[in-house]
């Protein structure tokens, strides 16, 4: 009996998770991420993958909420139910692969290097990054690569926020960050000093590091609000909505 009431609720809860209709999606994000999360003056939340969230649950007809979490915890604060998916820039990716449900890419920039516009570092290899002070945020994609391509040779400097990184570029106490393109421009190359420059080519490969754009990642079991997702992204960029956002930050 016992046996039958287990299996029985098992089912029950799966079969829950499953339906469940939401009737909010409350996203995890990591901000300051420019341009795509951050907060204007006034404390409010922007940024485009703020405004193609938002611009998404209008689409589908749900009412979403936006939840702050540092980028060291976003995965196990999906698993945790702090949120229910999470909207930050994040790369798909085989490893996160296995522990998420991502919904099809919405943008795919490149990687690249900054470096102070004045910096003898012509290209990013071994013997130009040698003894160098490197920048990456913690858990990204770009830490994963750079510990593993330079970790031997350089010093890694690795930060909470991609904020921290950047004022300690601008303080002079890196000589490279490594960075998601977009937000390396938007915080390094248009700031206001604009003492930076990029070396080398935009990074997209290897694959297992770069991955296939950025995903919104759901837990796994919510397949429905993954289609749902992927439907409405579908219809954003066929209406002109996704371009219109596009063009407003980038
Ligand atoms: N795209 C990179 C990755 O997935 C970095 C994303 C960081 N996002 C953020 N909001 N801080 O690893």
């Amino acid at each position: 009996k016992l046996l039958t009431v287990t299996l029985l609720s098992a089912t029950m809860l799966a079969g829950t998770a499953q339906a469940r209709d939401y009737e909010t999606v409350r996203f995890g994000v990591d901000v300051p991420y420019e341009p795509m999360e951050y907060r204007t003056p006034d404390g409010e939340l922007t940024g485009f993958d703020i405004d193609l969230g938002n611009a998404l649950c209008a689409e589908i007809g749900i009412e979403c909420e936006w939840v702050v979490q540092g980028w060291d915890g976003i995965i196990p604060g999906l698993m945790a139910r702090k949120y229910d998916a999470i909207m930050s820039s994040m790369t798909i990716n085989e490893e996160r692969r296995e522990q998420v449900l991502f919904s099809d890419p919405y943008f795919t920039p490149p990687s690249a290097w900054f470096v102070p516009a004045d910096s003898e570092i012509g290209k990013p290899n071994e013997e130009a990054l040698k003894d160098r002070n490197i920048g990456v945020q913690r858990g990204t994609l770009q830490d994963n690569y750079a510990t593993d391509m330079y970790g031997d040779v350089a010093d890694i400097n690795r930060y909470a926020t991609a904020d921290d990184m950047v004022l300690d570029m601008e303080a002079g106490r890196l000589d490279a960050v490594f960075l998601d393109f977009p937000v390396g421009k938007s915080t390094l190359l248009d700031s206001e000093d604009n003492d930076y420059k990029v070396i080398g080519n935009m990074i997209t490969e290897p694959k297992e590091y770069f991955g296939d754009g950025f995903g919104i990642a759901f837990r796994k079991r919510d397949e429905d609000l993954a289609k749902k997702f992927n439907e409405a992204l579908a219809t954003l960029k066929e209406n002109g909505t996704y371009d219109e956002i596009f063009n407003k930050y980038f």
